[in-house]
């Protein structure tokens, strides 16, 4: 569903915060209502838009609370949209469709917890990193064998269509079991139709959360970075977001967003 979403109430900025990379967090998620007080368009001025594509599947960065896409990526992206003057919006589809709808111009921009890779960086540019995560592991509460990545060795693991887990995955065994969303893969694995889901840590332990036939391992699979994905080429955008990011982290916006969404 398409949602157009206007600017919130400026955020009290409640943690100090150190240059360069956010740590997201390590513990649970929490959502707090974000005031969405305006609605519909009533602003006097023109202001360009900046269309964001986004996967809203991927908790705590981007889900529904209702009607509305909330969580880090698009609080970054509401701040981001303040600093550069533009209104920002939305739009929620496959992860995987995310990298063609910026190269044919559908969307401006991508945030979406998306991990810089090779691959991705020969179709797309990449902002500067604002948060660090990790591949963890999901099996089920009762699962006794799969302690380390090294047990995933030959077993049926689920992922989300077009992730990096989909790729690292595919690195270990041959039987990747892909999904649309990171939730099916999860209660696959709760109802035991698949060993383990790999997936980003933060959603791991957003999706376990409140369910006890799941558990994510302690020892993370991978090591990576999340940055926004823009048109290939198009580096005064890329140059526009990265002065927004660096004030962003400079001022602690950044931190307190992640901090809202995740308690450390
Ligand atoms: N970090 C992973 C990747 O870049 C997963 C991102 C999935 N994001 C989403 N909004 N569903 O492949």
């Amino acid at each position: 569903m398409k949602k157009y979403l206007k600017s919130i109430a400026a955020m009290a900025v409640i943690s100090v915060m150190a240059l360069g990379i956010a740590g997201c967090g390590s513990s649970d998620s929490k959502t707090d209502e974000s005031s969405n007080a305006n609605t519909e368009g009533t602003t006097t001025e023109e202001k360009d838009t900046l269309v964001v594509a986004t996967n809203a599947e991927f908790p705590p960065y981007e889900y529904y609370e209702g009607q509305e896409i909330v969580g880090i990526d698009v609080e970054i992206m509401k701040a981001v949209g303040e600093k550069l003057g533009m209104e920002v919006t939305i739009e929620d589809m496959a992860f995987d469709s995310i990298i063609p709808a910026i190269q044919s111009g559908k969307a401006d921009i991508g945030a979406a917890g998306m991990t810089v890779t090779e691959d991705r960086l020969a179709n797309v540019d990449f902002t500067d990193t604002y948060c660090h995560a990790s591949q963890a592991i999901i099996v089920n509460a009762s699962n006794e064998e799969i302690k380390t990545a090294d047990d995933l060795t030959g077993k049926t693991i689920g992922v989300q269509l077009g992730t990096t887990g989909d790729m690292y995955a595919g690195d270990v065994t041959e039987n990747v079991e892909r999904y649309n969303k990171g939730f099916e893969a999860a209660m696959a694995v709760a109802q035991g139709k698949i060993d383990a889901v790999v997936i980003d840590d933060q959603v791991a332990k957003s999706l376990a959360e409140g369910n006890d036939q799941l558990k994510v391992l302690d020892e993370p699979f991978t090591e990576e970075d999340y940055a926004i994905a823009v048109k290939k080429g198009n580096t005064e955008l890329v140059e526009k977001i990265n002065g927004a990011l660096t004030e962003l982290k400079e001022d602690g916006t950044i931190q307190s967003i992640i901090d809202k969404y995740i308690a450390e």
